[in-house]
């Protein structure tokens, strides 16, 4: 099979966010492919790095390509929610830094692991594999009000309540098993006047809803980051990339309320058109960075 390759989102504008080339130690909380913690550990040969990341075939990968730095990366298979046990367990009691590259890789949309509406899988979307709860799950056994909920609360669907009631309507003769049999329900509930011709499928926000739902995002955030901010130094920073405008909207009003912090980014740092045209995943990305006041 062909190498997967994540190209990582803002990676100048991040690494400079985070003053990496001044040295220090730092946290990279969602490794993926490794590409910003190779960054990090470059900007500064005396950079330590503790890297974390809830996916076991990113964190396979990202040990090969992170090797030749020894012993200055510390790997973690670990929700970032856990980022206080895994310092205490290193040892380390502040910290320069910390990255939260938000969502999925690629890895995992061009894995097989359901994340996509393009391709016909099975229904899971766990990033972490040691979880029980699937896409599958949800989709075959939420009750209705549920399902609904989470479609609208997660993917702003207007149409959430009708899916949620076809979802339930066709599972009653057979189980959902696979991404496209989802993805179809979804295309014909939704008029198709609202989509035909269009690039992005029908199904997209409905996807999302339910990945966010499997792998708690929301809650992982709303403890990872106030947790990461209680090990950042004064004159410390903390920056964030968000994927969608849920994300970002929840990740902004947690920065704004961590005490002792300023922000860094009055507006959010989005990719230049030069790296949207090289990489169009990057196109809704949005960087915030806030500082602990020195002193
Ligand atoms: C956008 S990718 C990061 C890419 C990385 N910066 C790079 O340069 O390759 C996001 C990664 O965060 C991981 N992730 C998402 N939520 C997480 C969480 N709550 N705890 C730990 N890792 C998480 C995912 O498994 C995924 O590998």
């Amino acid at each position: 099979m062909k190498e997967i390759y994540h190209p990582p989102v803002l990676l100048k504008e991040s690494i400079a966010l985070l003053k990496a080339e001044e040295g220090g130690v730092f946290v990279d909380a969602t490794l993926g492919g490794g590409g910003h913690a190779e960054a990090i550990l470059k900007a500064n040969p005396e950079n330590r790095l503790i890297a974390l990341d809830r996916d076991e075939e990113a964190i396979e990968k990202a040990i090969k390509r992170l090797e030749p730095f020894g012993e200055r990366v510390s790997i973690y298979h670990a929700n970032f929610s856990q980022i206080g046990e895994v310092l205490e367990e290193e040892g380390i009691s502040k910290v320069k830094g910390v990255l939260f590259d938000l969502g999925v890789s690629h890895f995992h949309l061009r894995g097989e692991r359901g994340f996509t509406v393009w391709k016909e899988q099975p229904l899971d979307m766990r990033m972490d594999r040691r979880q029980k709860l699937t896409a599958r799950t949800v989709v075959n056994e939420l009750p209705e009000r549920k399902l609904a909920e989470i479609i609208l609360k997660y993917g702003e669907e207007r149409f959430a309540k009708k899916i949620a009631r076809e979802i339930v309507r066709r599972r009653k003769s057979k189980p959902i098993e696979t991404t496209t049999e989802l993805a179809k329900i979804v295309e014909e509930v939704i008029p198709k006047k609202l989509w035909a011709g269009k690039k992005k499928h029908p199904a997209i926000k409905t996807f999302q809803a339910i990945r966010i739902y499997v792998n708690r995002e929301f809650e992982e955030i709303e403890r990872g980051l106030p947790a990461a901010a209680e090990f950042v130094e004064p004159g410390g920073r903390i920056a964030v990339i968000t994927f969608h405008s849920l994300e970002d909207r929840l990740v902004k009003n947690i920065l704004k309320e961590l005490e002792g912090f300023k922000p860094v980014t009055k507006k959010p740092v989005e990719p230049s058109p030069e790296e949207v045209k090289e990489n169009p995943a990057a196109r809704s990305a949005k960087l915030r960075a806030v500082e602990r006041a020195k002193g």
